[in-house]
């Protein structure tokens, strides 16, 4: 039996939010786990605290430089138990992002004994509708209020669980707009593409809008030099299927290691799939949409689990996929996927890890 960790109690208990209107990560639970570092204490005081505003000095170096990184995952419920998906990946991630930026490591078993104990004391808030789970957002930042430019020595982590429903707000496996960004670009080798950090985010943000404006939910980003070769989305990784076999951008060094990314191109093998991960150029799809080869196309992400695309723009060229339905494979992937996750079907690879009562 592990130790139980320290518990702040609050006062007073929230009202839990409407399963019907949770949208995604707009509510936040009761409690939060807090994890604090030093230069010369390391690591220390994890903890249970109320989930609320923090103080933080207005020179602490996230702010001006933007050392922070973060994580997604997820809980679900079933039968009256709670389970993460494959939380060990994500703590692997966060130390694979945190070393980038130079900042310092941490025990990933005691991150994940720490979420544990948090699910556990907030388990009444893991939601159970079609499509719901508990959303779970570890983040660290550098807290040291100095201006120099070098790494920070102190630092913060914080986890925040939010009830969330499906990530583009309309019912899952509802076709994507995709616009093909020919202008900016996410990443380039050397960079931080491959590392889940925070500025990866702002500065897509722009492209985002503009994609928006014209009607489009996400941007795909193709690569920083040639701005040729597909790369990801930003907030999933991204599939083709193409004559029967899936295919996706290899990681490169400028694209995120996807988590689900990972578990898809498990599981499309398992349910005999043929998968190529390698470069593959934007001319590459259109040409294969004319000519019939280019079938199905999706995304994948832990927000947005698995996503139907079915329009692309690229330069003056729209290309509608599938007819604009979520395609045969598409369908069959998410099913097995989801029914893991939310323990309908089997789970032979224990990718469900149980939270214990305590
Ligand atoms: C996730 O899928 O968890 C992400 O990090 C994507 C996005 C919500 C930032």
């Amino acid at each position: 039996m592990s130790e139980k960790i320290k518990f702040v109690q609050r006062e007073n208990l929230k009202e839990k939010p409407d399963p019907s209107d949770l949208g995604f990560g707009k509510y936040f639970t009761d409690y939060m786990l807090s994890f604090d570092y030093d230069i010369d204490q390391g690591w220390h005081d994890l903890q249970i605290v109320p989930y609320g505003p923090i103080e933080i000095s207005p020179a602490a170096q996230v702010l001006h430089y933007g050392q922070a990184v973060f994580e997604g995952l997820k809980a679900y419920k079933h039968e009256g138990e709670v389970d993460l998906f494959r939380p060990s990946e994500n703590f692997k991630r966060i130390n694979h992002s945190l070393a980038r930026l130079d900042m310092p490591e941490i025990d990933e078993a005691l991150l994940l004994e720490g979420l544990k104990q948090l699910v556990d004391v907030e388990r009444d808030w893991v939601p159970e509708g079609e499509g719901q789970s508990l959303y779970i957002r570890p983040f660290v930042f550098a807290t040291e209020g100095i201006l120099g430019v070098r790494p920070s020595y102190s630092y913060k982590l914080l986890i925040l669980l939010s009830p969330s429903g499906s990530y583009y707000g309309g019912a899952s496996l509802q076709p994507t707009k995709i616009y093909v960004e020919d202008e900016y670009v996410r990443a380039v080798r050397g960079g931080v593409g491959h590392a889940k950090v925070a500025g990866n985010y702002a500065a897509s943000l722009l492209a985002q809008t503009n994609a928006a404006d014209q009607g489009y939910d996400q941007v795909l980003w193709l690569d920083g030099v040639e701005q040729k070769y597909v790369e990801e989305v930003g907030s999933m990784n991204i599939f083709f299927v193409e004559n029967g076999k899936l295919v996706t951008p290899e990681l490169n060094g400028s694209i995120l290691p996807g988590i689900t990314r990972k578990t898809i191109i498990e599981l499309a093998k398992k349910l005999g799939y043929e998968v190529e991960e390698r470069r593959v150029s934007i001319d590459e799809l259109i040409e294969a949409h004319n000519s019939g080869a280019l079938t199905e196309v999706f995304g994948t992400g832990t927000a947005a689990v698995i996503s139907p695309v079915g329009k692309l723009k690229y330069e003056d060229t729209e290309i509608v996929i599938n007819n604009n339905e979520t395609g045969e494979i598409t369908q069959k992937l998410y099913e097995n996927y989801i029914g893991i996750q939310s323990g309908k079907l089997d789970d032979p690879e224990g990718w469900r890890v149980v939270v214990p009562r305590y």
